[in-house]
């Protein structure tokens, strides 16, 4: 948790950083959108913290203070495709950080959390579905895809947004092997 909570300021400060560096009107909304979401994000994971007195890490927060500017500082040089395609790796992986947190707390007796971690957890998704949509037919994905295995076939998570299970049914989300 510790970790999540800190990883969520790295991805805010580094859409503040995309949000710059892309051309049109509608991107620069939707970024800024999905960093509003992290910030919030963030909050809610603090609160849930609070109550377990889990503190606040200070390795983590100054480790993804850190990789939050570099990445911000990046989109500045590395074009558009790039942090369109890191951003919606990153995004994928997050899903699951949820959805297993939400697995924990259920393996110890606790559910009160299990609303708020699920939604989290698909808005993670949505944010990885908008950051594929914009790199789908670029003609860099499908090598990009090879190498680090995101993409418009490969995902680190098995959550369909079309087909999506409602939080009581959403046991199947990310575990193992499936
Ligand atoms: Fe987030
Ligand atoms: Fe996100």
């Amino acid at each position: 948790m510790q970790q999540a909570y800190s990883a969520e300021k790295a991805a805010a400060f580094a859409y503040i950083g995309h949000a710059k560096n892309v051309k049109t009107e509608a991107e620069k909304l939707a970024i800024k959108q999905i960093e509003d979401d992290e910030w919030e994000h963030r909050r809610e994971v603090l609160e849930i913290m609070k109550e377990y007195n889990i503190p606040i890490s200070k390795f983590y927060e100054f480790k993804y203070h850190i990789i939050g500017k570099v990445i911000s500082g990046l989109c500045y040089v590395i074009g558009r495709f790039m942090p369109f395609f890191f951003a919606g790796k990153l995004e994928s992986g997050n899903v699951c950080e949820y959805f297993r947190m939400k697995q924990y707390f259920n393996a110890i007796g606790i559910y009160k959390h299990d609303l708020a971690l699920y939604e989290m957890g698909i808005k993670e998704k949505e944010h990885e579905v908008y950051f594929l949509a914009q790199v789908k037919d670029d003609k860099l994905l499908p090598f990009f895809e090879k190498i680090f295995s995101w993409g418009a076939n490969s995902s680190f998570n098995n959550i369909d947004l079309e087909n999506k299970q409602a939080p009581e049914n959403s046991g199947d989300y990310c575990k193992p092997n499936k």
